[in-house]
């Protein structure tokens, strides 16, 4: 592939002689976008030192009128400029006049083309701006084509390039109609599409702040960020676009680009280079990653209005159901950002602008403020009514109370005052498309995988299933009813949860915290009601439970395994299997034989039941705020539950394991290797115990943590223990629990016939440890206390 930059451009300068032609020199986007911005650029001695802007249009004009009309423009938009600067910038103007079908007024183009390029006697760069509705586009690009007017002399000089508006088709089947035609005439590095929001100074300051900073990009992920809500609103009405905006509505018009560009930028991977293939590339997995909205998400967690007076204005329909207004939330997906919560919206004449991103970060999970509160920081960036980055952070209030309040980092990406509307997009965008650099245009990934992602909301939205608000047009109002009615209406999904010990507890505020629905069950009762102030439902019998759920189900379970999971499932008039319904899905999460799995999948799915067996690891802190899960069972059944994996684990934390037990295979042989290296590490540290060096062990563990070989969340556990212990794990029995699964583990292997000799001494030790306690014993059983909240007792009971 070609190099992307103008190998003519010299320091950033396009030099080659160029020629700009706009199609539609008449209109709208040539006087508030091209020539303002040319004119800026020139001043700046950005632009070509040769250059000539042909302007084809289908008025009687000539040269002179068309100049006479950029005069118009300059003393509009550029009132205070030089006028000796405002005539020489006329004459790069020049009239050609013609209909977009007439294919000879293409020739006669190129004619004139050709007459400058003798004057200037080379072969001059082309560029080609579709300032028109794009109902033109194909019609346009075919006669440019078919009239050789896009004939390159070669890739360096004497290209053409086209630039072309958005937005680019109405829906994915029309995008990729136009872009296949655009692709059967010209080449990728000849095409230029244009999402301006790519070229503001702010969207193009986030990924600096993101990738040059190393302040917060660590952090920058599901497991530190709770929530992106991306704002667009005007104070303009449409009103002036009327028959365009009646078509297009608000969603497709900045929702479909620059929206979604907003999502990009904030949430992208860093990409491998700063090349423009990297940064799009990176810009449209983001895009490609978002889940496509189903139906009833669409109907639950959108809203759609029109403000009053829109269909009074020119060319919209009396009657017209088109939104001015939209407000969505979905969740993100992918292992960085799943179950992230995202907000979008966008409206015209909403009063005052407000165009920004706020990322809040999740509170922190033990914090010195009192217990009520939630303290978010968020980082806010903002790009009107000012280019502005805040951090909004909290700071004890100077007093003597101890009390603490919001303060906020923040500056200003540069001065107001020398912004000019769409003067600073467009001179960046047109000075790159001279240089030949397509970073802040947009590729074909990009536009397919937004309308991918808008597609489902509009054909809902057609299908009616949203009722159009209204609101007073030049107020804001609107954006609090639409957000309480998502609030009220938006969960993630339904999810039961059966059995509310730690595991469980924790398991169901997590599911909570990332937005989901959970009724919960409790073999005693108190277990689910201490829920409810968290946001569970409790319900007390298990044919409660079900009902109180929206087919198809999912159940998942933290029972104890055996026979009390049998109990849940199976018993005699109240198991969950006589209330389930054919296409509900049971989830055993506990610690069940894997062997016990296939059995249960077979009773569960004779009556049309789902079952996955899910091995949790991490203990009830992982369960409360990200566990690892190894999930058996089959794929379909799997997918169709995976968002409540990802949502539960930690980013990367899940995985499927196809066949009923799997999943409770790996948990079990987890369990086996841990037994195995709990006892090695106790094993080692009663050596150091009994050193005749005076060692102290919270210091050995603290300096293996360190890029050491046995560095291990286990050291660090045994770290812990000695810091609130000491070194003799003072009242810590030497007794040590296990059950089951490192015997299950033991047999497993005999059966395979497989030697496992550490695992089977080290659960031997711990059988043996009844009548032998000692030290070793004693940083197990500490070891157990830290992961699984075990007690310090005998056999994992309190502590005597
Ligand atoms: C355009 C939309 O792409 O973006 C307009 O077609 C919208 O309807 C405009 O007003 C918003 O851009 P900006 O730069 O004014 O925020």
């Amino acid at each position: 592939m070609p190099d992307s930059k103008d190998s003519s451009a010299g320091g950033g300068v396009p030099t080659h002689p160029s020629i700009l032609v706009v199609f539609g020199p008449t209109g709208d986007l040539m006087a508030r976008k091209v020539v303002p911005s040319l004119f800026y650029l020139r001043g700046q001695g950005e632009l070509p030192p040769k250059l000539r802007v042909v302007g084809f249009g289908r008025r009687e004009w000539g040269d002179e009128e068309l100049r006479a009309h950029v005069r118009g423009i300059l003393a509009e938009r550029a009132a205070e400029a030089d006028p000796q600067d405002v005539e020489d910038f006329l004459q790069l103007f020049e009239y050609q006049r013609g209909e977009f079908d007439e294919h000879e007024a293409y020739r006669r183009t190129l004619e004139h083309i050709a007459g400058i390029q003798d004057e200037w006697g080379v072969c001059a760069n082309k560029l080609f701006y579709l300032a028109v509705p794009p109902e033109n586009y194909e019609v346009i690009f075919r006669n440019l084509a078919s009239s050789g007017l896009t004939i390159e002399c070669s890739d360096a000089t004497g290209w053409t390039r086209v630039l072309v508006e958005k937005p680019f088709g109405d829906d994915l089947e029309t995008a990729k109609q136009l872009d296949g035609l655009l692709g059967s005439l010209f080449r990728e590095e000849q095409i230029y599409r244009i999402d301006h929001y790519l070229a503001k100074e702010m969207l193009q300051a986030i990924l600096n702040f993101r990738f040059t900073n190393n302040l917060l990009e660590r952090e920058w992920d599901r497991e530190s960020i709770e929530s992106i809500d991306i704002t667009l609103l005007e104070s303009l009405d449409a009103n002036k676009r009327g028959a365009f905006y009646d078509k297009v509505g608000a969603l497709r018009d900045v929702g479909q680009n620059h929206l979604l560009q907003m999502l990009a930028l904030v949430t992208m991977d860093r990409p491998a280079s700063i090349a423009a293939d990297d940064i799009r590339d990176a810009r449209a997995a983001l895009i490609e990653s978002l889940l496509p909205m189903s139906a009833r998400d669409v109907a639950s967690s959108t809203f759609r209005a029109q403000y009053s007076g829109f269909r009074e204005a020119v060319g919209v329909r009396p009657d017209s159901g088109t939104e001015t207004y939209f407000q969505l939330r979905t969740h993100m997906a992918g292992a960085r950002w799943s179950g992230v919560r995202v907000s979008m919206e966008s409206g015209k004449s909403m009063g005052e602008a407000c165009k920004r991103i706020v990322v809040t970060l999740r509170a922190p999970k033990q914090c010195l403020c009192p217990e009520e509160a939630r303290y978010t920081n968020r980082i806010v960036f903002t790009l009107e009514p000012a280019d502005q980055i805040e951090i909004v952070f909290f700071a004890k209030k100077p007093g003597v109370e101890d009390e603490i309040e919001e303060r906020r980092f923040s500056f200003f990406l540069y001065e107001k005052s020398v912004k000019a509307q769409y003067v600073e997009e467009y001179a960046k965008l047109m000075h790159d498309a001279f240089e030949g650099d397509q970073t802040l245009f947009v590729s074909t990934r990009e536009v397919e995988a937004g309308w991918a992602f808008i597609d489902p909301i509009c054909s809902v939205w057609a299908a009616g299933a949203v009722p159009l608000e209204r609101y007073e047009a030049g107020s804001a109002d609107i954006v609090r009813a639409a957000d309480d009615a998502l609030s009220r209406r938006v969960t993630r999904g339904e999810v039961g949860v059966c059995g509310l010990g730690k595991m469980g507890a924790g398991l169901a505020l997590n599911l909570i915290d990332n937005n989901w629905r959970v009724v919960g069950w409790n073999r005693h009762h108190e277990g689910a009601d201490a829920l409810a102030p968290h946001g569970l439902e409790p319900a007390s019998t298990l044919r409660e439970l079900v009902a109180a759920l929206t087919p198809p189900r999912t159940v998942w379970l933290m029972v104890p395994s055996g026979a009390p999971i049998d109990e849940v499932l199976f018993a005699q008039g109240t198991g969950l299997a006589h209330f389930l319904a054919p296409g509900d899905t049971v989830i055993d999460g506990g610690n069940s034989h894997f062997r016990d799995d296939g059995t249960r999948a077979e009773r569960l799915g004779a009556l049309g039941i789902h079952f996955l067996d899910c091995g949790t690891s991490g203990g009830p802190a992982g369960a409360r705020h990200g566990a690892c899960l190894m999930i058996g069972g089959s794929r379909e059944t799997f997918e169709a539950a995976e968002p409540i994996f990802a949502d539960v684990a930690l980013p990367g934390g899940y995985r499927f394991f196809p066949g009923h037990g799997a999943g409770h295979f790996v948990k079990m042989l987890h369990n086996g290797i841990e037994y195995g290296m709990m006892q090695a590490i106790a094993e080692g540290f009663e050596v150091l115990h009994a050193s005749p060096f005076e060692l102290d062990l919270e210091d050995v563990t603290d300096v293996y943590q360190h890029g050491s070989v046995v560095e291990s969340r286990l050291v660090g556990w045994l770290g812990e223990a000695y810091s609130e212990l000491g070194d003799d794990l003072e009242g810590v029995s030497g007794v040590v629990g296990h059950t089951g699964e490192g015997e299950w583990t033991v047999q497993t292997a005999r059966d395979l016939e497989v030697d496992v000799p550490a695992i089977a001494d080290s659960l031997q030790f711990r059988i043996d440890s009844e009548k032998h306690p000692s030290y070793a014993g004693q940083v197990l059983t500490a070891l157990r206390n830290a992961f699984g909240g075990h007690g310090l007792g005998p056999g994992g009971g309190p502590r005597r």
